[in-house]
């Protein structure tokens, strides 16, 4: 599949976008300081906190699992069966607990990820939500693929 131009300049902070890669969802989310800042306090509820056992390029950072700290890009396809995790971004929904910070949750088998795409431990899904392969075309535009 041919890369993707994806316009990213009307995401709110704590919001997200859905583009569309080789048929696959991609999520954009714009993180705000809070959401980053939380990152570092998920490490040891995590899996696989650094990605060394999950998909992601080289060239992002470990930990924040992107290019610009502030914008992460995943597919959205969770890695047990494939079913598009919801975004859920409040924390401590009356379902969710009142240990959720936000992140993205699987309906199907309820995988739980943080918003940075990591798969809590003890969950269905093994590793982490994969990162695309992309870049800046300039601040406003991300080439997917
Ligand atoms: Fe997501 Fe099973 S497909 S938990």
């Amino acid at each position: 599949g041919a890369p993707v131009k994806v316009n990213i300049s009307k995401i709110e902070p704590g919001q997200q976008m859905v583009a569309e890669w080789r048929g696959q969802p991609v999520f954009i989310l714009r993180r705000t300081e809070e959401i980053l800042n939380n990152l570092g306090n998920l490490e040891g509820v995590v899996a696989d906190p650094e990605s060394q056992a999950s998909d992601q390029p080289d060239y992002v950072d470990a930990k924040t699992r992107s290019i610009k700290p502030e914008v992460l890009v995943l597919v959205g396809l969770c890695t047990h069966l494939g079913c598009a995790p919801s975004f859920r971004p409040e924390v401590a929904p009356a379902d969710l607990g009142a240990d959720w910070v936000g992140g993205y949750f699987c309906p199907c088998h309820g995988s739980k990820y943080d918003l940075a795409g990591r798969v809590y431990k003890s969950q269905p899904a093994p590793l982490n939500l994969p990162v695309p392969p992309h870049s800046y075309e300039s601040d406003d535009v991300i080439i997917v693929g």
